[in-house]
């Protein structure tokens, strides 16, 4: 059983996959807190509607990137958080955030990494007229989109696809694949070995 914080900026449905899961028993673990800097996040909703812990923690009231970080990890270790959970948050991490929970923060990215890192990866995947694209569940390193990778499922992309029709479909593989990269994190079944993730059996 572990203890997850999980970061949030917005509409917040992989949050409430993950609830969901916990609920369910598909994953060994509790959300401690819901962190936001975004005080409108539909996310705290979710969260407070199944009594969760959340804190909105303002950016414009720290000078910099890394004193605003240096806020979230104090909340997060006084919950004595295990595992971060990015779930749809908008911010960079600092690497003074990086290096305190090293090898203990994961996001989701909708689209198969490499390719397609950044904002608005659906609509990248459309243009550029992939076949196939998806979402990727991976821990967070300095770069954007770039740490090692955990799971991956992959999703069709139709020739009339548009941004939110592809978005709609790899949604729902998020929603499926971050409670399962989140069960294995918690079994202890995640083993890092340079770029690479071995799930242990
Ligand atoms: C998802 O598409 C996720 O892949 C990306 O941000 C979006 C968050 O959606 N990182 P939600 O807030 O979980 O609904």
């Amino acid at each position: 059983m572990i203890n997850i914080g999980v970061l949030v900026s917005g509409r917040g449905t992989n949050l409430q996959a993950i609830i969901e899961a916990i609920e369910e028993g598909k994953i060994e673990g509790k959300i401690k807190i819901v962190i936001s800097d975004n005080l409108d996040a539909y996310a705290l909703k979710r969260a407070e509607q199944h009594n969760i812990e959340t804190q909105y923690i303002n950016h414009k009231e720290f000078k910099n990137r890394e004193d605003y970080d240096k806020k979230i990890v104090e909340t997060l270790k006084n919950k004595e958080v295990e595992l971060v959970v990015l779930a749809g948050y908008m911010r960079i991490l600092s690497s003074y955030f990086i290096k305190a929970y090293k090898n203990k923060i994961i996001n989701i990215h909708p689209a198969l990494l490499p390719s397609f890192p950044g904002l608005r990866a659906q609509k990248q995947a459309v243009e550029y007229g992939v076949k196939i694209s998806g979402c990727t569940v991976h821990f967070v390193d300095e770069g954007v989109d770039s740490g090692p990778i955990i799971l991956q499922s992959a999703v069709e992309v139709s020739e009339d696809d548009t941004e939110e029709s592809l978005a709609e479909r790899i949604l729902k593989e998020e929603h499926q694949i971050y409670a399962q990269a989140i069960q294995l994190f918690s079994q202890g079944r995640l083993i890092i070995k340079g770029r690479k993730v071995f799930i242990k059996k």
